[in-house]
């Protein structure tokens, strides 16, 4: 097991893993049937343009609840009149529920009935009357629920700072489908849409979110308390929203990069950034370079977090680490774990572009963006590192190591059937990542370095 792959699962992490095959389990036995929808996949007469989302999570020990409030744009691709989308364990306010034109009148749509199905993680709203194609509309809801402690969807987690005070940290790990326990949402990847989000935190704290900072106002009525509203994002997955509340700090590098890119951690660590922000630096200039396509976003913030569910997670604009595949201290850390976290930076800013910018239909195409990433963050490192033989080593730590678990009878193809994202530990193992990146290896050696960095830049422009 390489503890390179980005989203890893921490074998300790069991509660998560019942989880997942638990509620596995129970899908199988029974499907409620919501206005005669029985596919776990939503249908496709809607899709969603722009999201508005306001999130004020409380942290006060007593309560670690959240207050949310969503307005959805919603694009009608086939005449209907339900909406179903993804919702799981959150509450919505009763009688919040509105569904609108999006004309200057703001006509109200009559709601009939709603539903709610926890085996499918789904809401359903009848409407009195038909939503019109390639007509817009607005719903909107105002919700609420508890943050999780689990270290997925909104989580809270924690730490003991230098001198033994506990502080807290509100984040999110929302890959591959709990955006959806933070606010309802289409939460399938091929459902893009821009963002706004609007945080509420406590005057002493930060929010950073995926796109940089525009102003911060009072929130009325709440001493103490302000919204920071963030930039709209560009067309996303749900699976890349992401935001983190803490009392962190960071470190940018000055002049390289432009100060687009920024390490955040707990204080007493900042000394520890020192080379998560030299590789970030040559990997997002190295990519642009290699693909000729810009980031596409005006800043990148890298994460420590105490707690997380995978080593990383490459939300766009805002990666998160667990802090020991981050941080490295210059003294004593080993040529290994320079090694782990070049590797890991490397690859995480790789998703950046295969992944966030060009994401896959379905979860079943895993590997295009793992195997990518996987083989461009030892391209890149490679570049940066030439003495230290990496990609003379993928052939050991990547091909060979892959065939062990490939020669399983228990193996499966790296791109295979998956209905539900509950069911995606099935497939996601050694797999995309190793053998992805193996096959990708040998296009790119018999098509030439030339003719695959073409092929790499047109892939992805073309989108
Ligand atoms: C689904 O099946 C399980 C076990 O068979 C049962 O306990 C549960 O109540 C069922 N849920 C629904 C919503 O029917
Ligand atoms: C948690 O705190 C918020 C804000 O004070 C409050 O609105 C909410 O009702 C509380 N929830 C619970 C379950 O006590
Ligand atoms: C909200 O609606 C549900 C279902 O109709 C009902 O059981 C519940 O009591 C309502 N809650 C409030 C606070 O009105
Ligand atoms: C610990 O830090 C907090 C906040 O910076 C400060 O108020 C407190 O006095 C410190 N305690 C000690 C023992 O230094
Ligand atoms: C956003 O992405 C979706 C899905 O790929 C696409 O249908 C839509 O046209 C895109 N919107 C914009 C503004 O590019
Ligand atoms: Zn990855």
């Amino acid at each position: 097991m390489s503890l390179t792959s980005c989203k890893q699962i921490i074998p300790l992490m069991l509660p998560i893993l019942a989880k997942v095959v638990f509620g596995t389990s129970q899908r199988m036995t029974n499907r409620t049937n919501i206005g005669e929808w029985t596919d776990i996949r939503l249908p496709d007469a809607l899709h969603p343009v722009h999201y508005i989302i306001k999130l004020q999570p409380f942290l006060d020990g007593r309560n670690d609840s959240f207050h949310g409030q969503l307005e959805v744009e919603l694009e009608v691709a086939k005449p209907t009149s339900r909406i179903i989308l993804n919702l799981a364990d959150i509450t919505i306010k009763n009688n919040t529920v509105k569904v609108s034109t999006l004309n200057k009148r703001r006509r109200l749509n009559p709601i009939r009935q709603q539903k709610y199905d926890p085996i499918r993680e789904m809401f359903m709203v009848q409407l009195r009357r038909r939503l019109r194609q390639g007509k817009a509309y607005l719903l909107s809801m105002q919700f609420y629920g508890k943050l999780s402690d689990t270290s997925q969807g909104l989580y809270i987690t924690s730490y003991k700072d230098y001198n033994g005070t506990e502080r807290k940290v509100v984040a999110t790990q929302f890959w591959p489908a709990d955006a959806r326990r933070a606010f309802p949402c289409f939460d399938e990847p091929s459902m893009k849409a821009t963002f706004d989000i609007h945080l509420a935190r406590e005057r002493h704290m930060t929010a950073i979110s995926n796109m940089p900072l525009i102003t911060t106002t009072p929130v009325p009525g709440q001493q103490g308390w302000v919204w920071d509203h963030f930039a709209t994002t560009v067309n996303m997955s749900t699976y890349l929203v992401a935001f983190v509340i803490s009392e962190y700090k960071f470190r940018d590098q000055e002049g390289q990069g432009k100060g687009r890119l920024k390490v955040w951690t707990r204080e007493d660590k900042l000394d520890q950034t020192e080379l998560a922000l030299e590789v970030g630096a040559f990997a997002l200039s190295f990519y642009e370079d290699y693909f000729n396509i810009p980031y596409p976003l005006r800043k990148m913030d890298m994460v420590g977090l105490p707690e997380t569910t995978f080593l990383a997670m490459e939300n766009w604009g805002l990666v998160t680490y667990r802090e020991s595949g981050l941080l490295s201290d210059t003294e004593t850390s080993s040529a290994s774990h320079r090694n782990l976290v070049s590797e890991l930076v490397a690859h995480e800013l790789a998703h950046q572009w295969f992944g966030n910018l060009v994401t896959f239909k379905w979860w079943n195409d895993l590997w295009l963006n793992e195997g990518f990433a996987t083989y461009m963050a030892t391209v890149a490192i490679d570049k940066k590192e030439p003495e230290w033989g990496i990609l003379d080593k993928f052939v050991v730590s990547r091909l060979q190591s892959v065939m062990a678990l490939d020669a399983l009878k228990s193996s499966h193809p790296i791109s295979g059937p998956l209905e539900n994202p509950a069911d995606i530990d099935e497939v996601f193992d050694e797999i995309p990542y190793s053998k992805g990146a193996s096959v990708i290896r040998m296009m790119r050696h018999f098509l030439t370095e030339d003719t695959f960095k073409k092929g790499l830049s047109s892939y992805l422009s073309s989108m």
